[in-house]
């Protein structure tokens, strides 16, 4: 056996650890917002990288042209669906994809799974003592597990009757069938912005988090708005029992007795 084998061997062994980085997103807290520019880099190393292998067939193809999303230009996002085809229900026919399609599925040997609520079905943190009260402040970490998965390539590879294993800290018993997808400078951006492993990584997780809860921002201006309004709330009868205790509390029967 040569000795990389040995090592591997060894490795699938030892007890594996996983390790989840925990990197910051615009989108955290309650005031967080995703990055518009941000979600177009992820769909372009979407587009032009995990595509091959994962569908993403929960999203419709509109969605990209969301403010609170991507915010392509309509005619971006019809030229885009126009690219992938789709065998038409009514007329059993090939047919270019409209926005009003979903993206597509991808099934097959050797494809991975959908990726449209990959980044909700991860959770990144379990903490403390896999409570989950961690989730609590840092949010479920399905980001940071699929950034962590990207990144967290050992080049350690094992083959198992035929399939290659790829050494990885993040997955889940440390070995993983998805050869390292991601380099630096594996996609050239547009805007310039920089293309290594750890920009490429945060801008597909970034894109993922969009796909899988796509009204995040819609939904924290709501719970924002609820939660001034409540606190108005909790002044404006705070004040009133005052006023109505008032009179009793100062050995007054009546309310007003002291006018
Ligand atoms: C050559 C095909 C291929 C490409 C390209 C590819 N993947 Fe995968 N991916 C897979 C396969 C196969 C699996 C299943 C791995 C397993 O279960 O061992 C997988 C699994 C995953 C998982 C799930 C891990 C889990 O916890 O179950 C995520 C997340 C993922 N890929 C993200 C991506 C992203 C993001 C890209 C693009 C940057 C990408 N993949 C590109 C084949 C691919």
């Amino acid at each position: 056996m040569p000795p990389e084998e040995v090592v591997a061997e060894e490795a699938v062994a030892v007890a594996h650890e996983q390790h989840i980085e925990d990197v910051s997103f615009s989108f955290e807290g309650p005031f967080g917002t995703y990055d518009q520019l941000q979600l177009q880099r992820g769909l372009q190393i979407y587009t032009e990288i995990c595509s091959a292998c994962h569908g993403l067939k929960q999203v419709a193809l509109r969605t990209l042209a969301d403010e609170n999303g991507p915010g392509l230009p309509e005619d971006q996002v019809r030229a885009y669906a126009a690219q992938m085809s789709i065998i038409d229900l009514e007329t059993g026919e090939e047919r270019p994809r409209l926005p009003t399609d979903f993206f597509p599925e991808v099934t097959g040997e050797g494809m991975g799974p959908d990726l449209s609520l990959m980044a909700k079905a991860r959770a990144g943190f379990h903490g403390p003592y896999g409570t989950g009260i961690s989730q609590l402040v840092s949010g479920m970490g399905g980001p940071e597990y699929i950034y962590s998965l990207l990144t967290g390539y050992t080049e350690e590879t094992n083959e198992q009757a035929g399939t290659f294993y790829y050494e990885n800290h993040t997955f889940p018993g440390g070995w993983i069938s998805m050869a390292p997808p991601l380099m630096d400078d594996m996609v050239t951006y547009e805007d310039g912005s920089p293309a290594d492993l750890h920009n490429l990584a945060m801008d597909v997780s970034a894109f993922l988090m969009w796909a899988a809860e796509p009204k995040l921002m819609d939904r924290k201006q709501v719970g924002l708005v609820s939660v001034l309004f409540l606190i108005l709330l909790t002044v404006l009868l705070y004040l009133t029992n005052q006023r109505l205790w008032w009179p009793l509390k100062h050995g007054k029967d009546k309310l007003g007795d002291d006018r």
